[in-house]
């Protein structure tokens, strides 16, 4: 890559050359990287203010991966390791963003990508990146547990990779999120909040904690908060839900392909998965974007919407550092944006009603 004229603080290198010694690669491993990760860990203090004010808050802010998401992370090594095993296509199901991820790393590698997603369930800007980067888009009659469940099929008797969570090499990228965080605090936080869908990512961030924990960089482990959509809680409620439902339709997932290992950080971080209705989730990316100007997508809100309901039900009795994990760019979803926030003002090219309308006197 041309050399370019950076300081070090603004130097981007990709997880896989930032975390090369932590990950499964070699030097026969072909790095498709869109200089992914490195993402801000934003302090939140009006939120916190709002929220619980003995809490210090910070956002890690995923949003501003390559392709608006966290997936970035894992697609990184899942598609550097699919070409050096000299895959020439791969697969995924998605609720978008995952396919956001694999169409662009796809495209950089020169492989073939195919996607199948939820005909009518995904977000727009999620749509328009996985077309726009040559994909073959698949809108199937169902959801994304069906999506998912073709796919497993499809990648078991043909020789096409699979790119969702289950590939074990996601959840290796996505780890490097949590050495992140705690590279820049020092220390992990006391509590990780994050959504959870098909629950890899908790499990991946998860694994990079205990993994610098055992390696003893770090001398103590978060405990993990996570919260699904309660139309679409099938870890809550101990069963998978047939029709899940929620307006964060990132999380719309009724039976996550990651559960078992989503109850082990749970259960082993001494942490919770609750619930966040869809109008506590609409309130918390509401406040996110207008109280600390940070726009996420409305699953990502979920991590921020968990962290006020818990404070609420008086949980946190002493002053605590807390990560809420923004997985995805407001700009996913403007659908929604638009359909939340307040309406536009259409006026004539007048002064004086422009001026009166922003209530400025002469
Ligand atoms: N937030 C966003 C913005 C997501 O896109 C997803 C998952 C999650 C949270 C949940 O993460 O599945 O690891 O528990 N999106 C997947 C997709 C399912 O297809 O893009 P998880």
């Amino acid at each position: 890559m041309e050399a370019l004229a950076t300081t070090p603080a603004m130097r981007r290198a990709g997880i896989i050359e930032q975390y090369r010694d932590w990950l499964p690669v070699t030097d026969a491993t072909p790095v498709i990287t869109l200089l992914e990760g490195s993402t801000p860990l934003i302090p939140a203090p009006a939120l916190a203010r709002a929220i619980d004010p003995k809490l210090k808050v910070y956002l890690k802010y995923e949003g501003l991966n390559p392709t608006g998401s966290f997936k970035d992370r894992g697609m990184t090594m899942a598609i550097s390791k699919a070409c050096e095993a000299g895959a020439k296509a791969v697969i995924c199901a998605s609720t978008g963003n995952t396919a956001a991820s694999a169409a662009a790393y796809s495209a950089r590698a020169g492989i073939q990508c195919a996607v199948l997603l939820p005909k009518g369930e995904v977000a727009l800007g999620k749509v328009s990146q996985s077309l726009m980067h040559g994909a073959k888009v698949i809108a199937i009659d169902g959801n994304f547990d069906d999506a998912l469940r073709l796919v497993r099929e499809i990648t078991d008797e043909y020789p096409i990779e699979l790119v969702n969570s289950l590939n074990p090499y996601r959840i290796e990228g996505q780890k490097s999120g949590a050495f992140e965080i705690c590279d820049v605090l020092g220390e992990p936080p006391d509590f990780h909040c994050i959504p959870v869908g098909n629950a890899g990512n908790i499990t991946a961030y998860w694994k990079g904690y205990n993994e610098y924990f055992q390696a003893g960089v770090t001398q103590r482990l978060p405990k993990m908060l996570g919260y699904q959509a309660a139309g679409s809680a099938p870890i809550y409620y101990g069963h998978p839900i047939a029709e899940p439902d929620t307006i964060a339709t990132a999380i719309r997932i009724g039976n996550p392909a990651s559960w078992k290992k989503a109850e082990a950080a749970r259960d082993d971080s001494g942490g919770m998965i609750d619930i966040v209705t869809d109008d506590e989730i609409l309130e918390a990316y509401t406040m996110l974007a207008s109280l600390e100007g940070v726009f996420c997508e409305p699953a990502s809100a979920a991590s921020v919407a968990g962290l006020y309901k818990t404070a609420k039900s008086g949980y946190f009795t002493e002053p605590a550092t807390c990560v809420c994990i923004l997985t995805g760019h407001g700009l996913k979803d403007p659908t929604r944006a638009v359909a939340v926030a307040p309406q536009l003002i259409d006026l004539p090219p007048d002064k004086g009603r422009i001026l009166e309308t922003l209530g400025i006197s002469a």
